[in-house]
């Protein structure tokens, strides 16, 4: 109560956040499916919202990859590091889509939208077991990897399963697989169910599922029809802490108990 009274939810975005079991919610009008400038006031209202969630002082922000997340970041405010100081990271490294969505790509941006320093995770994501284990080693990838788990902040996107597999272009057998297996959504690497079991991992650089829970601030930007059912999955995944940036698309969907 006192939450909702001191970051001023409107009702139906309390009936959310309860209903998602999560500190905050803000809701944005339109529906990003159908109207892409709705993820730039997504953007904007992430924005005030850090700036309303976190205390002076220094952070480590985790981002993740995305195009929400991409169009987010241009709309983050130098205002934030009025009293803060900031250090960027990726929450993993290089995947086969399109440059300007990477994570890397996103936190450099946020670094620049918001004055701060930012850190390159520049392998693969996908690597082998053993190449993996080569690489994590390295004297600069060991170093980012540490500051990443040293994170006191984490933004991300949730995306839709089917999307994300066609973008991950995932092969016809894993493509079925997850088919099966009844996957709704993707974050941090990993399919997961209407329930928010976990079905499947991709082997993976960076931030891992089990390490959001620690993490004392957190935000989620993800919005759409397309994604209510991924959203509302996720949430049962996401600590309690988690601020939810969403739109109307979903927000509804969502509420009607999709
Ligand atoms: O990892 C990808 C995100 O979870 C969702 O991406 O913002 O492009 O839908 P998106």
């Amino acid at each position: 109560l006192f939450m909702g009274i001191l970051f001023k939810m409107n009702p139906k975005e309390k009936a959310l956040a309860d209903y998602l079991n999560i500190q905050f919610c803000r809701i944005v009008l339109g529906d990003s499916d159908l109207d892409a400038t709705v993820l730039d006031e997504m953007g904007k209202e992430a924005s005030k919202g850090l700036n309303m969630l976190l205390p002076a002082g220094d952070y480590i922000v985790a981002v993740a990859g995305g195009n929400t997340m991409a169009r987010a970041a241009a709309h983050f405010s130098p205002e934030l590091s009025g009293n803060r100081k900031f250090v960027f990271v990726p929450t993993r490294g290089g995947l086969g889509e399109s440059m300007s969505i990477q994570a890397n790509s996103v936190s450099d941006l946020m670094a620049q939208s918001v004055g701060g320093e930012n850190m390159a995770l520049f392998v693969p994501d996908n690597l082998s077991e053993q190449a993996y284990a080569t690489m994590k080693s390295e004297p600069s990838i060991k170093h980012t990897l540490e500051v990443m788990k040293k994170a006191n902040c984490l933004l991300y996107s949730i995306g839709n399963a089917k999307v994300m597999m066609d973008r991950r272009k995932m092969s016809p057998e894993e493509i079925a697989f997850l088919n099966e297996k009844n996957a709704v959504g993707e974050a941090f690497g990993c399919y997961f169910n209407e329930n928010g079991e976990i079905v499947y991992r991709l082997s993976r650089f960076g931030l891992q599922i089990e390490e959001i829970d620690k993490i004392p601030y957190e935000m989620a930007i993800a919005g759409g029809q397309s994604k209510a059912k991924a959203i509302k999955a996720f949430m049962k995944l996401a600590p309690h802490q988690t601020w939810l940036i969403t739109d109307m698309g979903a927000a509804n969907l969502i509420l009607k108990g999709i």
